[in-house]
């Protein structure tokens, strides 16, 4: 029988770069000790004091069908947050909570894409962007950006392959970079997207971890209320990805018909993970300090071991859990050393390429284990680096 092309060709673009994760997960399972330095998931579980507004309001009965659109409380408690930090006017009305950010990316793109119409994102990308676009039926058009620019968007790039294109999908804090697009570089993209005409998706579940400047919502600037989805979670944010929580944000014609679309595809998003979720955002700044401090002190201790070296090159970590580095020295490609690190160090990272052509040469560390051993890991993975280099170095 025939499949349709929009699902077979949901990821025809490879992703060979995930072998060594899937390589490092078969070891796991096959009892070798592996320092697993791959995906985004935190090292510690959803804080006890969430898990207990879920219990409660489960026991209370919200086990139901709960409204599609998402409850009251949730909307009202994620719109009075980004009014508060953004300061454009916000209410339950612009809100749809949607089963993850996942699944916020996938119904933005349904929203303002026809079959056939240019969805645009930025190379290096979180993995799932090409096959979200093309899932809505559109052509998933990447645009390079480059270590020599630190990974930050150049509006004039994007607007030369802008032809065709309905829609601009960025990410900041960005995953796998690292980068937190400045305010200059969102202007930029926004002048852009106004006279373009473009949609502009904002993926922006990373938004509590930034190390290093300011997240700045492109929601926020002119012109930008009514031409942006914001897309959050509660993943990141809270350690709460298995919980499958996230939301779109924009105007409300727009967050109408995702309404619509909820009710014919997900038909909401349980009850008591809702009150977790608005039990969890009103539970104030401390408890997100608390998941994000981590990452805040691991990334302090990467740079300080990376200074110390001069072979692993750090693209300037600004935000997200994630350290993209540079290994282009040793003369392998981003994937080439991974399986190599993973053969000799039982350590697995991510090679860039998994993540685009632009990330080629680098491999993506995920600072999610405990202090002792990110920077035990992180050591060897630099002393493995440079004995790669001077091997290179001798041959040539
Ligand atoms: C950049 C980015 N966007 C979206 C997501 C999806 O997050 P979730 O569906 O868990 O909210 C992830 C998950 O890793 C991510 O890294």
């Amino acid at each position: 029988m025939k499949l349709s092309q929009r699902i077979t060709h949901l990821t025809k673009d490879g992703g060979d770069g995930w072998d060594v994760f899937y390589r490092a997960r078969r070891m796991i399972l096959d009892g070798y000790a592996v320092t697993e330095l791959t995906i985004g998931e935190h090292d510690i579980r959803t804080d006890p004091t969430i898990l207990e507004a879920m219990d409660l309001s489960a026991r209370q009965g919200h086990t139901g069908y709960a409204m599609v659109p998402g409850t009251d409380l949730l909307r009202d408690t994620i719109a009075a947050r980004l009014q508060a930090r953004t300061g454009v006017p916000t209410t339950r009305n612009n809100v749809l909570i949607t089963p993850g950010g996942q699944a916020g990316l996938f119904a933005a793109h349904v929203a303002v894409c026809d079959p056939g119409d240019v969805g645009l994102y930025l190379d290096p990308f979180y993995a799932t962007y090409p096959g979200t676009i093309r899932g809505a039926g559109a052509v998933a058009r990447a645009i390079q950006t480059t270590a020599e620019d630190a990974f930050q968007p150049r509006a004039n790039l994007i607007d030369s392959a802008a032809d065709g294109a309905v829609s601009l999908l960025i990410n900041t804090p960005n995953n796998p970079t690292g980068a937190v697009y400045g305010r200059e570089t969102l202007e930029g993209i926004a002048k852009l997207c106004r006279n373009r005409d473009l949609w502009l998706i904002s993926d922006e579940v990373y938004d509590t971890q930034v190390w290093d400047g300011q997240h700045i919502s492109p929601r926020t600037l002119p012109g930008m209320s009514e031409r942006t989805l914001v897309v959050g979670s509660m993943s990141k944010s809270h350690a709460m990805t298995g919980s499958r929580c996230g939301w779109v944000v924009g105007p409300e014609e727009v967050i109408a018909h995702l309404i619509n679309l909820a009710t014919h595809t997900t038909y909401g998003v349980p009850g008591f993970i809702q009150d977790a979720a608005s039990f969890a955002l009103n539970a104030g700044h401390e408890l997100e300090e608390q998941i994000a401090s981590p990452f805040r002190k691991r990334r302090a201790l990467a740079v300080e071991i990376l200074n110390s070296q001069n072979t692993v090159g750090l693209v300037p970590a600004q935000g997200a859990m994630y350290l993209m580095l540079d290994i282009r020295a040793t003369g392998l490609s981003g994937e080439e050393f991974a399986n190599d690190l993973l053969d000799s160090h039982s350590i697995a990272v991510m090679p860039g390429e998994s993540f685009g052509s632009a990330a080629a040469g680098h491999i993506r560390v995920a600072m999610t284990i405990d202090d002792e051993r990110f920077c035990a890991a992180l050591s060897t993975i630099c002393t493995f680096a440079a004995d790669l280099a001077k091997k290179q170095v001798a041959a040539t």
